[in-house]
């Protein structure tokens, strides 16, 4: 029994909270780590951006990675972007879409927010989620225009914006007579990841709902059971763009999330050599 090879996908880092979900459900598995930061943010990009990024990005992992099954760590794309993969590449495909259902669950007030990228909360994929899940409820949409990109530099160790983190999810705090927003959906794989700025910065508590361990289970009922005797998987991640800041801090933060090595792995390059291949 060989163990599964699983391609992890995001724009930028924001994945890495999915990733370290998958790391606990499957201890075994070698988990390849793809980030487009060529084309980060997703979050501005119109719709054919992201589509034709996600498209080529697979295009390229699959070419080199040759996964067993892939994970969209990323809303902005996965909101829009899943049938055309499942249409394009044979194998599955597990999304990350904003989790209103258990947020409509959580909520004691029937007020909850979601919180995303621009990109996220104007998808047809959220409003239908809404209209299924949170019909009954109030349900305030926050497009964050800058918090992934907060996140990231939270993550690489820069100087921290946290004014600017408040401001970004002030918007997301309800309050409708006695009544106020009690559940916030976390609508973008960046944001558990500083979720102890989020739950410090935050107006009130409220419960954060991050989808991540349940994308992990749905990703790991798709694979074949592990060996008995587990090895430890290894982690390894490409990025499609050279680091802007020498990636200073990069290694030790992909080292605490498992991640071993890293490299470049520009979209072009690596689709000329799969044309090359026989
Ligand atoms: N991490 C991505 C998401 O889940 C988006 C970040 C971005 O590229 O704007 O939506």
């Amino acid at each position: 029994m060989t163990a599964p090879r699983i391609l992890v996908f995001d724009s930028g880092l924001g994945g890495l909270s999915v990733l370290r979900e998958l790391r606990i459900a499957r201890p075994d598995a070698e988990l390849c780590y793809l980030a487009d930061t060529a084309g980060f943010p997703y979050g501005g990009l119109t719709e054919g951006q992201v589509i034709d990024r996600v498209i080529n990005a697979m295009d390229a992992a699959t070419a080199r990675f040759a996964p067993d099954i892939a994970v969209i760590a990323c809303n902005t794309a996965s909101t829009l972007v899943l049938p055309h993969l499942r249409a394009a590449f044979d194998i599955a495909f597990v999304g990350t879409v904003p989790a209103i259902k258990p947020a409509a669950n959580a909520t004691t007030n029937r007020m909850i927010s979601v919180l995303a990228t621009p990109g996220t909360v104007k998808r047809d994929y959220t409003r239908a989620l809404i209209d299924t899940y949170s019909f009954h409820i109030d349900v305030t949409l926050v497009g964050a225009t800058r918090l992934a990109e907060l996140a990231e530099a939270v993550l690489r160790g820069h100087p921290v914006d946290e004014a600017a983190i408040a401001s970004e999810i002030a918007p997301a705090f309800v309050e409708l007579g006695r009544r106020r927003t009690d559940a916030v959906v976390l609508g973008c794989t960046h944001y558990p990841l500083i979720r102890e700025y989020l739950e410090r910065l935050a107006p009130w508590p409220v419960t954060w709902i991050d989808p991540a361990p349940a994308i992990a289970r749905r990703a790991v009922s798709l694979l074949p059971p592990a060996d008995p005797v587990v090895t430890a998987g290894v982690g390894r991640a490409w990025f499609t763009g050279e680091e802007r800041d020498g990636a200073t801090g990069l290694g030790a933060v992909l080292k605490r999330f498992g991640v071993a090595t890293r490299d470049v792995l520009p979209l072009e390059d690596a689709r000329r050599g799969r044309l090359a291949q026989p």
